[in-house]
């Protein structure tokens, strides 16, 4: 028998790309790879690319620099190192990224993936192989099962794909050239990889998309379902404990998705939710199709179904043509909604974007470094606050936790809130993969500590933590 050959993968950029980056372990397990978490001693190496911004984008240059070291080393002591990159810089560059760095001997875009070995066995012969079409068959249908081993191996929370592309063009954003058009898994593939998964132990599933609510898979009945009816359907099978779904758009938010939040307790209270500006001019500029009051009037159908929901979104600051009253637009719809937390940006210009061109065409929209900066620290501020109001709320309460996993400090289990909030508490490790209800003590940083309120699981009537409804005080 051969001895296993060493793959190390490095992920970047969103949720999709860890779960491609299982994906491609589980493509590459039957050609007798397995997992090492040093890329020094890997016989094949994958940088799994984000193109989103450009400091993302340039960092697999570096990477690769690095990487080129240990592959000369590798040679010296008489061992062959493959060096792929995958991943949406892969799909953005292709053969570019071989004339910038000839150390890399694969190219791979999102959508090829499962055709990893054929790639590597076509750069066997000397020549780099780049595959970055987007074909027509999907490669769902051809990715190997992850083995049980490996499911277990990866916890009791898992990502899966059941949406991928699209179709919004928003000015500013490279996702629908990366991934390629909207495209929906049918409901029977997706309830297969969920039993799956429960099967070995996974107890809380996060339906992931560029788009995810733009959901539109084929069901049995040869309809075409929506999310939340897949949400229905997921939460009956056996085992599955906790749904999420990230990340969805504000327009693709229909009655079906809002009743699944209202009817459906394993649909966890928690929704993502960019909005990227509070102007309706920049909104209209980054083509979001919608204004900031649409916005609000989505939030408040959420919170008429189900009050306890929190939310979270994505920023951009200085998008071009940014003024300080459509920053401060975008500060007093984040003071409205008051967010459990956020991730905000400094916008970043995109090869092949509209914003991009808009900005080489009228230079005086791009809005200066400086500027950015302070508006991203002034938002960020904001949001910090909210953040913590809203962690700190969760003290004195006794809130279900799913525990995930021993914690660093001995006796320690740590499992997250229907918040995802982290939760420690002191406990035996068989409460891992239970739900539990813990009185939360104290909050440090980000991350909550209490006590076991009971070993037994919570009945379904979910008690929900407070959320603040106003600002926090150092805003007022
Ligand atoms: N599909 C999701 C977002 C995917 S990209 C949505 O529509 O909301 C994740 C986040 O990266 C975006 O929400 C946006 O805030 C940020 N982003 C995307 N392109 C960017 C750019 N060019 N500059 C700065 N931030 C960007
Ligand atoms: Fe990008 Fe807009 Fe599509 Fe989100 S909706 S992936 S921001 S183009
Ligand atoms: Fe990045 Fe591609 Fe995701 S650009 S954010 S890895 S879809």
């Amino acid at each position: 028998m051969t001895p296993p050959r060493k793959l190390h993968i490095k992920s970047y950029g969103c949720q999709m790309n860890v779960y491609d980056a299982q994906r491609m372990v589980d493509t590459l397990a039957p050609e007798g790879f397995v997992e090492t978490a040093d890329a020094n001693e890997a016989d094949l190496v994958i940088l799994n690319t984000c193109h989103i911004r450009e400091k993302a984008s340039e960092k697999v240059f570096s990477e690769l620099g690095r990487l080129r070291v240990m592959k000369e080393e590798a040679a010296r002591e008489g061992r062959e190192m493959k060096i792929a990159v995958a991943g949406c810089v892969a799909q953005a560059e292709g053969a570019e990224i071989t004339r910038r760095a000839s150390t890399v001997d694969v190219v791979v875009g999102p959508q090829s993936y499962h055709n990893l070995p054929k790639l590597l066995a076509k750069a066997r012969t000397g020549a780099p192989a780049i595959e970055t079409e987007f074909p027509i068959q999907d490669k769902f249908s051809s990715l190997p099962a992850p083995k049980p081993a490996a499911i277990r191996a990866r916890g009791i929370s898992s990502f899966v794909t059941v949406q991928e592309g699209c179709d919004k063009f928003c000015t500013f954003c490279v996702v629908p050239y990366t991934r390629g058009m909207e495209v929906s898994r049918p409901v029977a593939a997706i309830v297969d990889d969920v039993k799956r998964l429960a099967d070995n132990g996974v107890r809380e599933i996060t339906l992931i998309g560029q788009n995810v609510n733009a959901y539109h898979g084929e069901g049995a009945n040869g309809q075409a379902w929506s999310l939340g009816r897949l949400l229905h359907h997921l939460a009956s099978v056996p085992g599955i404990v906790r749904l999420r779904y990230s990340t969805s758009h504000p327009r693709d938010v229909d009655d079906s998705l809002i009743e699944a939040h209202r009817d459906i307790p394993a649909v966890m209270p928690f929704v993502h939710l960019p909005v990227q500006s509070g102007s309706d001019r920049i909104l209209a500029a980054m083509n979001r199709k919608h204004t900031a009051a649409d916005y609000i009037r989505t939030i408040e159908r959420f919170r008429k179904a189900s009050p306890k929901i929190a939310f979270s979104s994505d920023f951009i600051v200085g998008f071009p043509g940014e003024t300080e009253q459509d920053f401060s637009d975008t500060l007093a719809l984040v003071t409205q909604i008051s967010y459990a937390g956020a991730y905000s940006f400094k916008y970043s210009s995109r090869p092949g974007t509209p914003a991009a061109d808009m900005q080489e065409t009228d230079t005086a929209l791009a809005v200066p470094a400086a500027v950015m900066d302070e508006r991203l620290a002034r938002l960020q501020a904001l949001i910090d606050a909210q953040q913590a109001s809203f962690n700190r709320a969760a003290i004195g309460q006794t809130v279900e936790v799913l525990f995930e996993r021993a914690a660093h400090e001995p006796g320690q289990i740590v499992g997250r809130t229907a918040y995802l909030q982290p939760a420690h508490v002191m406990a035996p490790a068989d409460i891992i993969g239970q739900v539990l209800p813990v009185t939360i003590d104290s909050l440090e940083r980000y991350s909550l500590k209490g006590r076991l309120a009971s070993t037994h699981a919570a009945d379904t009537s979910r008690a929900p933590i407070s959320i603040p409804a106003t600002e926090p005080e150092t805003f007022a």
